[in-house]
């Protein structure tokens, strides 16, 4: 973990109250690691706000955030040329994976910013995004531009229309798919560990916790998790934010 200062060299509004920021800071780019996050200080604030890292990019790193209360709306007025404080790279990210494997990425709302360094540094592989109305669709060209993409909306006007999970099953099946990665909701979490327990998969997924330091130090963190009929607790900063479950 290094604290450090990175530039905003780029900052796009992707859809109402979310942002797309992409930050130069070269060290954190040889560091840092799909699923891992940054914790952002905000001026006027002495807790960080803890973002993932949503692309690794040769001279840093992207992050996409809605706004949800002070903190963030702070940070929406952030312009480009802007230095920013941040403690990164943190927690642990994403396993590795070989070229035999296949893997499908399953992201809901905001979560599914962590999951496109994961889609982009694989070879077999499947995304399966949901968004509540058509509106709230983003990345979706990120995640086409590296490979087969479905996008579920509860609209359905321009994309498939139900829940993220609706088709996971017969697409497991299909695709002859080893391992998930997924980021969301807690319910969708739940319902996507449920299908790869039964079905023996490898699944890997994400979670969020309110956050204090972002490094093990003040315990604020934790959450219990379920793991063969036991309950197990964690500190969702430095034993995750990414969890096998
Ligand atoms: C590992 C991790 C990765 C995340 N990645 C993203 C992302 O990629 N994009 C995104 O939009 N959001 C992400 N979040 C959620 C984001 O951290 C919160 O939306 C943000 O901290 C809210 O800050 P605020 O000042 O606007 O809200 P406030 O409610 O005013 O925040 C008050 C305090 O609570 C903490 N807090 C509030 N909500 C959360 C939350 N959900 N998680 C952790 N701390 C919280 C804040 O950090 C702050 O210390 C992530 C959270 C975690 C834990
Ligand atoms: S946020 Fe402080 S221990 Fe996790």
């Amino acid at each position: 973990m290094i604290k450090t200062t990175a530039k905003l060299i780029k900052k796009k509004e992707l859809t109402k109250n979310v942002f797309s920021f992409h930050l130069e800071c070269f060290e954190i780019a040889n560091l840092a690691k799909a699923g891992q996050f940054i914790n952002i200080l905000v001026e006027g604030f002495t807790l960080r706000r803890p973002i993932s890292i949503c692309e690794i990019t040769k001279n840093g790193l992207r992050i996409v955030f809605s706004v949800r209360g002070k903190g963030t709306k702070k940070m929406a007025t952030w312009q480009e040329g802007k230095e920013i404080d941040i403690l990164a790279p943190l927690g642990n990210g994403f396993s590795d994976s070989t070229e035999k494997d296949s893997i499908l990425v399953v992201g809901g709302g905001l979560g599914v910013a962590p999951l496109l360094e994961v889609f982009k540094s694989n070879s077999k592989k499947i995304a399966l995004l949901g968004f509540n109305k058509d509106e709230d669709v983003i990345l979706k060209e990120d995640f086409k531009k590296y490979g087969k993409t479905i996008i579920y909306t509860q609209d359905g006007k321009n994309f498939e229309k139900g829940l993220v999970t609706k088709d996971l099953e017969k697409i497991l099946e299909k695709e002859n798919i080893n391992k998930i990665k997924a980021c969301g909701p807690e319910k969708m979490l739940d319902a996507i560990k449920s299908i790869a327990n039964k079905r023996k998969i490898d699944c890997e997924i994400s979670l969020e916790e309110r956050m204090g330091c972002g490094f093990g130090a003040c315990l604020c963190c934790q959450k219990i998790l379920e793991k063969d009929n036991e309950k197990i607790s964690f500190h969702v900063c430095k034993d995750g934010p990414v969890f096998v479950v």
